[in-house]
């Protein structure tokens, strides 16, 4: 299947009350070890790539290339869309150039009013594409891609407005934090969630910072309305972990454990196990041909 823009499988996810992951992408390995598990659990999937990350692969037209290509050669049949993660107004519009089915417009750092506007503009081109579009208010807490957020719970008023400027997707601040969790982080505000839900309907609700949230707040939030899940730091830690074991035990000086395909395996095999982990929590597996 090519790849398709969000529209049609946030509408089934929030109909069949499961979210589908945003998982971040950095490189070929990590895109791959994506691709490979929502086949193989029959899911639907969106691929997150933030600017940094963006550049990082040399660029919208490598990353859209890429993962259209591989689509393609890995004979992947479910559901995939190509995310911008908290984009720019400049590089939402390059990644729509550059065939992204799907972006974020992160403009929670404006004055309301040029939110609204430029959200606008973006959901105009992006809709022409054939396109989604997701938009924030309330910052996310946290630090990704030197984007600092300070947290705030977004305001339901705010979020119905910013609905109305034709989003496809609302990433809305309810205490969720980019990386991992501090010890005295109070977990997400439900209250909040739910205010924003009374206020926008049934409309597709995005819960960032998907690193670290304990399952059975992950079940409530997609019980009241989240559809879309990111999730980043943790696949990165997997990688981590998994590869610093393969050093560790020396596994690197045995024969040829320096190919780079050797020593980055066990880096994919937890990437993949976090997805599959990510995916079954989120509970989207199985539901690829909707
Ligand atoms: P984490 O890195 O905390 O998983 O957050 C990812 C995210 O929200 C990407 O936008």
């Amino acid at each position: 299947m090519p790849l398709v823009n969000a529209k049609d499988m946030e509408a089934k996810a929030l109909a069949g009350h499961y979210a589908v992951g945003a998982f971040n992408i950095n490189n070929l390995e990590w895109t791959k070890a994506i691709l490979q598990t929502a086949q193989e659990l029959n899911s639907p999937v969106m691929l997150g790539v933030s600017e940094g990350a963006n550049k990082y692969m040399c660029g919208y037209e490598v990353v859209a290339d890429m993962v259209k290509a591989m689509i393609k050669s890995l004979n992947i049949t479910v559901p995939v869309a190509l995310h911008l993660d908290h984009g720019t107004y400049e590089g939402a519009k390059k990644a729509l150039k550059a065939g992204y089915s799907s972006v974020m417009f992160d403009g929670s750092h404006y004055p309301l009013e040029e939110n609204l506007e430029k959200t606008r503009e973006i959901v105009t081109i992006a809709h022409f594409l054939g396109a989604t579009v997701e938009a924030e208010v309330g910052t996310i807490g946290g630090e990704e891609d030197g984007v600092v957020g300070m947290g705030e719970v977004a305001d339901p008023e705010e979020c119905a407005l910013l609905k109305s400027t034709g989003i496809d997707m609302l990433a809305a601040g309810i205490g969720n934090i980019h990386g991992k969790y501090p010890a005295n982080w109070k977990g997400l505000q439900f209250d909040a969630l739910a205010n924003i839900k009374a206020k926008v309907g049934d409309f597709p609700l995005v819960l960032h910072g998907g690193t670290g949230i304990p399952e059975d707040q992950i079940k409530k939030a997609i019980s009241l309305g989240v559809t879309k899940i990111n999730v980043n730091t943790e696949c990165q830690l997997y990688f981590q972990e998994a590869t610093r074991k393969y050093i560790e035990a020396g596994k690197d000086l045995e024969g040829k454990g320096f190919d780079p395909r050797k020593l980055l395996a066990p880096g994919v095999d937890a990437i993949k196990e976090i997805v599959r982990i990510k995916m079954e929590m989120f509970g989207s597996v199985g539901h690829g041909n909707d």
